[in-house]
């Protein structure tokens, strides 16, 4: 299996190395940036023997290289700088992403194809639209990511294994997440016969600016390590033909009463890509969030040019 990663950044070779090291394929870390890819691959090939592992890694300038990928994922673009949000980064990304996305369209017209590139939710839509891939074949990493987040806050707070907590966000990748506590269970044990609703929305605040405070710490550029570890687990997803349900940035179809738009809601995920959308019981203050997220996602995208 052949699996391109566009953006040697911290992102993209992090997760270049977490694919590559799962044995899932033949990955080719591709940046534009002269030198950085290939850099960055001859180090990770001698990371090899260390390891103990033979996988298979190139890196090189030449978008060409992601030629018949059967997987692509997009980190390229610029990260937030303190004190951005997400969607400030709209109108750089998006010319990164439309030169992007017209290659994947002209050179692997059969990949499945991860978007992690920010503002999240409208690049996925914008490189949905650009590709005119099918749906469930072109769809973003964002929301696992912060349901990691939403786990770690929990685990922390209940002073449990982050392993015995289960909980889902979805809605935007951005300040429209929606961490859902009503969801949320310490080993079937809901979230709310722990702490109370004051609690329970501290926790909410946090890890809705969890990306941000992690970005404010690190002066420059973006978290890392937990993003490239929800790239390889739904890389992985994908490749073994898991069909575990993942939360994803998926198109939407009538699916929670939103047509023609990309937002984050679970997704049965596999060889094939989204095989199904879950929907969720969804209360009506919940449902009313997730329609206004992905309405902000619409608007957004119509105001870019294809
Ligand atoms: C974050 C970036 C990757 O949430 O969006 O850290």
């Amino acid at each position: 299996m052949k699996i391109s990663i566009i953006g040697a950044g911290n992102v993209g070779s992090l997760a270049a190395m977490r694919i590559a090291q799962e044995g899932l394929g033949d990955v080719f870390l591709i940046d534009i940036a002269k030198g950085l890819a290939h850099g960055k691959a001859l180090d990770l090939e001698d990371a090899r023997p260390l390891l103990k592992s033979n996988y298979s890694i190139c890196g090189g300038e030449d978008i060409g290289l992601l030629k018949d990928s059967d997987i692509v994922v997009v980190t390229a673009g610029l990260a937030r700088k303190p004190g951005m949000t997400r969607e400030e980064l709209l109108v750089k990304n998006s010319q990164i992403l439309k030169e992007v996305s017209l290659k994947i369209k002209e050179l692997a017209r059969s990949a499945i194809v991860l978007i992690v590139t920010n503002p999240l939710d409208i690049m996925t839509f914008y490189a949905l639209k650009i590709t005119g891939f099918k749906p469930g074949k072109i769809f973003g990493m964002g929301i696992s990511l912060d349901a990691a987040r939403f786990v770690n806050l929990i685990s922390q707070e209940l002073q449990v294994p982050a392993t015995d907590v289960e909980a889902l966000v979805i809605g935007a990748h951005g300040e429209g997440m929606l961490p859902l506590p009503r969801f949320a269970k310490i080993k079937g044990v809901t979230l709310d016969e722990f702490i109370g609703e004051e609690k329970i929305k501290d926790l909410i605040g946090r890890t809705v600016n969890r990306g941000a405070q992690i970005v404010a710490n690190l002066g420059s550029g973006s978290a890392f390590f937990a993003p490239s570890s929800a790239i390889a687990a739904i890389v992985k997803t994908i490749a073994k033909d898991e069909k575990r349900t993942i939360g994803l940035c998926s198109y939407l179809d009538g699916q929670y009463g939103i047509k023609n738009s990309c937002i984050g809601v679970p997704c049965r995920l596999g060889r094939n890509g989204i095989e199904q959308v879950i929907e969720l019981d969804l209360s009506k203050e919940e449902s009313a969030q997730l329609a206004k997220s992905a309405a902000a996602v619409a608007q957004a995208t119509a105001q870019l040019s294809a």
